[in-house]
């Protein structure tokens, strides 16, 4: 089978890394989604556990092209939804339309339903559908008159990993977090921070990565209840994660730390829920008070940017202190995901690395000014002393 990976505009390169690292080479990106062939339901279940940025795995059911309503049916109706649906699966659909003739959303998912439930009265000879099983989201999208249809294997989004809880005012999606740590110079061992660590989700994603603790290891996914899927495997996916984590008797030493107690409250509470809390450290601190003796540390952090948050603080002033704060620590490191236009103006440089990324649909710059590199060899002291 075919899968295909959706991924939040700006991390699609992120996201064929990371699935070439669960070893599967062929893998060509497609308007911001990931192609991955000749896959198996096994296959299924590593990546829905295992990816730390893809929004969610959709098993790609067939690919055709419609110009009208009568040939998208007859499309959809060719497709074999009785190896995966039963007669009381409950349909959902979903879909978009993008520069075709077939422009309606909500019409096109009308049209795909009825010809899902002809075929299964066809193939499973059932003449009566009650919905009251499993889910199964069948995706129709209609791009330049191609249709690809869908069913999705994740049914939550994969950013939902089932740490986070507590609402919090503007959280960033774990997926985005994960792929702004791995975009980074910080790899285990290294001091980090995020001085803006809200309900503490970078902190968490850069301990699960450090750890390699996959993100899905305590999750549901839908497809596990379908027609066909054997018992097993997902435990076998979770077994995996289980042998491919890093055990370390001493801590991470990462840091955490928000003007707001509030944020410290809940980021500890989800820290503890995703299993990481003895790796994190979190102070409720104004980022100008920060100080550290470490050298060639980390720092990752989604400083507030005025459109959802603080409305009426002085911005560029903030990014002015975090940039005096950051440049306080000599040979560190600074990476910040923000859509305060001003930001760079703020630092009193160009960044080293710039890209675009979107939080909640908000565009952003993810900045990167890099510190010194350490002298090959060295060793970060703080970690023997733990
Ligand atoms: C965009 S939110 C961070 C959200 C976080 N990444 C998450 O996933 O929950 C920005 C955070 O900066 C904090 N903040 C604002 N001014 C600060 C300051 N001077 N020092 C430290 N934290 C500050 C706010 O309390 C808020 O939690």
């Amino acid at each position: 089978m075919e899968l295909l990976i959706p991924c939040a505009f700006g991390l699609e390169k992120t996201v064929k890394r990371q699935i070439i690292a669960l070893g599967y080479g062929n893998c060509p990106a497609q308007n911001g989604r990931i192609l991955v062939k000749d896959a198996d339901l096994c296959d299924v279940a590593r990546l829905n556990v295992f990816l730390r940025s893809g929004e969610r795995v959709l098993l790609k059911l067939g690919e055709f092209r419609a110009e009208t309503f009568d040939e998208l049916y007859d499309g959809v109706f060719s497709l074999p939804f009785e190896e995966y649906l039963t007669r009381h699966s409950k349909i959902l659909m979903d879909g978009k339309c993008y520069k075709s003739t077939l422009m309606a959303v909500k019409a096109c998912g009308g049209v795909a339903k009825k010809a899902i439930v002809s075929r299964l009265r066809d193939k499973l000879r059932a003449s009566s559908f009650d919905e009251r099983g499993e889910r199964v989201i069948v995706g129709v999208s209609v791009f330049e008159n191609v249709v690809t249809v869908t069913l999705d294997t994740s049914g939550e989004g994969l950013h939902k990993r089932g740490y986070r809880i507590l609402p919090y005012e503007a959280p960033l999606k774990e997926t985005v977090a994960s792929s702004m740590v791995e975009s980074s110079v910080y790899r285990a061992g290294k001091p980090f921070a995020d001085l803006f660590c809200g309900s503490g989700t970078i902190p968490i994603e850069a301990a699960l990565y450090a750890l390699n603790l996959a993100p899905g290891r305590h999750r549901a996914f839908d497809f596990t209840a379908w027609k066909n899927t054997p018992k097993d495997i997902l435990n076998r996916a979770f077994e995996e994660a289980d042998d491919v984590r890093v055990r370390t008797k001493t801590g991470l030493g990462l840091i955490g730390s928000d003007i707001s107690p509030k944020a410290i409250e809940t980021a500890k509470f989800h820290a503890k829920r995703a299993g990481v809390e003895e790796h994190i450290t979190f102070t409720c601190a104004d980022m100008r008070t920060f100080r550290s003796q470490e050298k060639y540390g980390v720092m990752i952090s989604n400083p507030p940017y005025g459109e959802r948050l603080e409305k009426g603080t002085d911005l560029f002033a903030l990014y002015r202190d975090f940039a005096k704060a950051f440049r306080a620590l000599g040979d560190w490191s600074c990476y910040f995901l923000s859509g305060f236009s001003g930001a760079e103006r703020a630092f009193g440089r160009q960044a080293d690395k710039r890209k675009k990324l979107f939080n909640a649909n908000l565009e952003c710059g993810f900045y990167g000014y890099l510190g010194a590199k350490p002298p090959k060899g060295y060793e970060n002291p703080s970690k023997n002393e733990n």
